[in-house]
């Protein structure tokens, strides 16, 4: 369990990153005519709906013959990306957590890091094997979608608290390269749980 304080603080942050990284504006979302072949408007306009367009479009327009205009796809393929990056990025956490010299701050922060990312990774793919056997109209696509939700979210969660860990830590290389990982995953999760979010709303 995790105290309020802790939840209250990594909203905080959280807020704090919000705000500081989105300079976009989201603006309505457009959906492009049949005729429009040109898949990369799409990926442009739903990345404006999420809180960091411009990590969102870096990170998706690779995919845009493959999503077309399908929900679905959208965030299917976000999730994957983002697992991706959760994968790396614990392994990351964990080589640095060898490293000689840490602090004992650091030491304690990254062992943290390292086992909620872990559990990140966890859940994130927990999220795409139900994706990947689930269809809108299921009799239980409410249920299931709601159980994506709650692990994406609780994958948000996982990376504001490992950079909450570094809170008191002294700045430096670590925790540098730290808040570095830990941003780029929790922002293609938020990223991720926008469009978790709006395929839930097409069931
Ligand atoms: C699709 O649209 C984007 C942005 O408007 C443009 O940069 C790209 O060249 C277009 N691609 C094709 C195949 O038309
Ligand atoms: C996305 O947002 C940017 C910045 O606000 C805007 O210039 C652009 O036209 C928007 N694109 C779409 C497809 O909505
Ligand atoms: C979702 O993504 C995974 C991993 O990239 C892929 O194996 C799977 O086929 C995708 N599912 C759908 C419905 O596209
Ligand atoms: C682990 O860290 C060391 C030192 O920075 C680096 O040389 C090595 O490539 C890293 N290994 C992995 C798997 O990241």
């Amino acid at each position: 369990m995790i105290s309020h304080a802790i939840v209250l603080k990594s909203l905080l942050i959280f807020l704090y990153f919000t705000t500081y990284m989105n300079t976009c504006q989201a603006t309505n979302f457009v959906v492009p005519s049949r005729t429009n072949k040109n898949y990369t408007e799409f990926i442009k306009a739903s990345c404006n709906t999420t809180l960091y367009p411009r990590p969102c479009y870096k990170s998706m327009s690779k995919f845009a013959e493959k999503i077309q205009a399908n929900p679905k796809l959208l965030a299917n393929t976000s999730i994957s990306v983002t697992l991706k990056e959760a994968k790396s990025t614990f392994v990351t956490m964990k080589n640095m957590s060898k490293y000689k010299g840490l602090s004992t701050g650091e030491k304690a922060a990254l062992r943290d890091c390292v086992e909620v990312t872990d559990d990140s990774v966890y859940e994130l793919q927990r999220s795409l094997d139900q994706m990947n056997h689930m269809e809108e109209g299921d009799t239980h696509f409410d249920f299931e979608i709601s159980n994506v939700q709650t692990w994406v979210s609780a994958a948000l969660t996982d990376y504001s608290t490992c950079m909450d860990g570094f809170y008191n830590v002294n700045e430096g290389n670590v925790k540098a390269k730290v808040s570095k990982y830990a941003v780029n995953v929790l922002q293609l999760t938020s990223i991720g749980l926008t469009f978790i979010n709006r395929y839930a709303r097409s069931g």
